[in-house]
Parts: C-alpha cells; structure tokens; sequence
C-alpha cells in the first residue's frame, strides 16, 4: 500500500490529507522549528466533554508546544534517566524467565496475553511505582483511555468507556500522586515530584496526564514492538538459527522490528509557514500526517525495504535510524527502555524457548489506523 501510494510522490495529498512518506522529508519535518503539535490537544478539548479524559488528553506531553512542551519534557528528562532505566535490566530479565518457564512445552498458546504484553505492563508499572496488586486494574483502564487516540473519526464514533476509565484511572493516580508527595519512594513518580520542586512547577492536570501517559505509552508500544517484530522472525527458521546462536547482534534484529513493523503508525502536525518538496507545498496551518511506517519503507533510504533483514544494521554504513520513536522535539522518551525491555524478551524467549514456532495461521492483524499490531500471536513452544 505505502509502494503504491508512494508511486505518487514522497508528499501528497490524498482524499483531502496530506501525508508524508519519504524518510529525509519526514526527518526534515519533524525537526523544523516551524512543526506544531498542540492542534491535537486543542480537537480534544473541542470534542470530548470537560472531566479527566479531556484533561489528560489536552495536557499530554506530546500535544504541547514550547514554551509548555520545554518545560514538561525538561522535568521528564530530570526523572527518566539513562541510569533509572539501566538499573531495570536485571528485574526486566528475571521477570522474563519467570513469566517465560511454565510455557515450556505448550501447545498452541498466545504468547501475547502470557509474555508479550505482561513484560512491558509489569515493568512501567515497577518503574513509575504502582503497586503489584493494582497493576491489572490500571492497565485495563489505561487501555480503555489510549482508545481516544488517533484518527478524528476514531473519536467522532463515540468515546466508548473511555471516559469512565479515565475518571478512575485519574483518582487512582490522584491518590498515588499525594501518597508520594507524604512518603517519596525509589521510583519514577516520586523523582517527577522531586524535579517539580526545584523548577517550574506543573499545574495538577499536568502532572496527573504525564503520569498516565508514561503509564498507557510504557505497555501498548512495546508489547506491539516485541510481537509484530517477533511475527516477521519466526517463519524464518534460518534466521532464528542464527539469531539464537548469537551471530546476529539482538539490537540489530530490534532496530529491524521498529523499521519493518513500526508499531506506531503516523504523528500528526501542522506548520507554521508553508514547506516546499520537490514542487509540492505542504500548507501552513492544515494537519498534515507523518507516516512513519512508510518512512520505514523508503527504497531512498533502506534498499530492499520490504524485506525482513536484520543484518542491514550491521553493515557499514549503518543506515538512517528508523523513524519509529519520531524524531526531534518530540522524540520518544521512552525509546532506550522499549528497546532494553525488547531486547531482553528475545534473548530469554530464545535461552527458554529455543523450539518456539508459530502456530500456521493467517495473523489476526488489527489496525486503529494508527496503531498496528496482532490480536493475538499463537505459538508452540515445543
Ligand atoms: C518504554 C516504553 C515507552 C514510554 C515510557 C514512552 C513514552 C513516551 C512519551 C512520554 C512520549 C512523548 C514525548 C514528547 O512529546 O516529548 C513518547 C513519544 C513517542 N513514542 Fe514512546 N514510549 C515508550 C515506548 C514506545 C514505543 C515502543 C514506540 C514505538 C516503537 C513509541 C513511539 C513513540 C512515538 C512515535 C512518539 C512521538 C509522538 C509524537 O511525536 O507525537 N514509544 N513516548
């Protein structure tokens, strides 16, 4: 489909959208100055009625502009430190091979629900510092909430239980919030709050959006990362040879995860003064949507980029870093932990479970149009 739409240009308008397919123009926007984001907050506050899920929406982190965005994600950086997140690796692996042993030897089992969607939910969890016997129940709600993403008409259809879901979800999160403040733990939340002190202070929305949004992006993403990318892998049983025998780097097959099944497919934004392509004028002031996935797919920046080829990463030159984390002011906050946690998935899935195969069906794929990833993902284990 990207081929195809691609046929037509690297920018073009389509049934009255604009979109942008090719890697240097979507690199190129995504790091202008002149890329806004805060549309978005403001079609929230216009379409949903005022109470929590409105306010979570029009304060998340990647709907602000400077100078609010700077601020935000300045006190995010503070707290989420390359250290915080090296410290995880030995919980993020014992939790693996824990979640990992009692499926050795199963028959037609669904990996996501047993292993690809626990790892990530238990560590942001682990992290932010939600405790062990509320995790479930806050990632139901979460999940309920990150249905209000994406497409307008997504939103036009209703918002479904969402709303409820994030009026729960915000004074679960309301009371944390404050037992922290009385009691500061060894976590991410209490070290938000412990920035909070000593810069410009957030406003109460605020904080309670960025602690939901770390919360529902910590989960959905990677588990969508680590199976979409483990489904492009397994049919080829040389390749899992090779990758199991360690002849292939796992962050090399992880960077091909994120380039050719980019979970998150596209990041809106308008501009501010009018951009020029090629001949084609993106317009200031219109939505224009950055589609990362075909971005991944560009023949001008990946040759063979339909093909599922782990080894690109490890020759020279290495190629453009995949666009699947964004790029820019925006840029994923939590892309060295996704890609700790994925990392760590593989490489015990393949010392537990070395027999791993996919159960032989059609992948039951779903798409919101902007996200992509599997219902379930069946697989033996011996
Ligand atoms: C460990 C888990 C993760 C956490 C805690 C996390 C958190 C975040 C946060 C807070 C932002 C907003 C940054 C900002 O606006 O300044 C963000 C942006 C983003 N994240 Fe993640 N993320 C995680 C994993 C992932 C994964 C696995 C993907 C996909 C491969 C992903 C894709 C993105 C994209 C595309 C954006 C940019 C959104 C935009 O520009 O509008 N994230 N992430």
């Amino acid at each position: 489909m990207f081929a195809q739409a691609r046929a037509s240009g690297q920018v073009l308008q389509s049934s009255g959208s604009w979109l942008v397919l090719g890697h240097a123009e979507a690199t190129a926007l995504l790091r202008s100055p002149t890329t806004r984001s805060g549309f978005i907050a403001d079609l929230y506050r216009e379409l949903l009625p005022p109470g929590a899920a409105r306010d979570e929406m029009a304060h998340r982190v990647n709907f602000l502009d400077p100078p609010d965005h700077t601020r935000v994600r300045r006190l995010v950086a503070k707290a989420f430190t390359p250290r915080r997140v090296a410290e995880l690796k030995p919980y993020v692996a014992a939790l693996c091979e824990q979640l990992l042993r009692p499926l050795a030897g199963a028959r037609d089992i669904d990996l996501i629900a047993a292993f690809a969607h626990q790892v990530p939910s238990l560590v942001i969890s682990e992290l932010l510092g939600v405790p062990i016997a509320d995790r479930e129940r806050l990632t139901i709600l979460s999940d309920r909430v990150s249905e209000l993403l994406g497409l307008r008409a997504n939103l036009e259809r209703g918002p479904g239980g969402a709303l409820e879901a994030a009026e729960s979800l915000h004074t679960y999160l309301r009371a944390l919030i404050a037992e922290r403040r009385r009691t500061p733990a060894d976590d991410l939340l209490s070290a938000l709050l412990a920035a909070d002190e000593d810069s410009e202070r957030l406003s109460e929305d605020e904080l309670l959006s960025l602690a939901a949004t770390l919360y529902s992006a910590g989960h959905r993403t990677t588990r969508d990362l680590f199976s979409n990318g483990l489904a492009a892998l397994l049919p080829d049983r040389a390749l899992v040879a090779e990758v199991r025998a360690g002849s292939i780097p796992t962050a090399a097959v992880i960077e091909e995860f994120l380039r050719f099944e980019t979970p998150t497919h596209y990041v809106a934004r308008m501009l501010t003064e009018p951009m020029e392509f090629d001949g084609i004028t993106l317009p200031a002031n219109e939505p224009i949507a950055i589609v990362l996935a075909a971005a991944n797919r560009d023949p001008a920046a990946y040759p063979a980029p339909d093909r599922f080829d782990p080894r690109r990463w490890t020759r020279a030159p290495e190629p453009h870093p995949p666009l699947s984390f964004a790029f820019g002011a925006h840029f994923c906050v939590g892309a060295s932990l996704a890609r700790l946690e994925a990392g760590t998935m593989l490489e015990t899935l393949f010392a537990v479970l070395p027999e791993i195969t996919l159960v032989d069906t059609p992948l039951p794929w779903r798409h919101t149009g902007l996200f992509r990833s599997l219902e379930t993902l069946r697989v033996h284990t011996g």
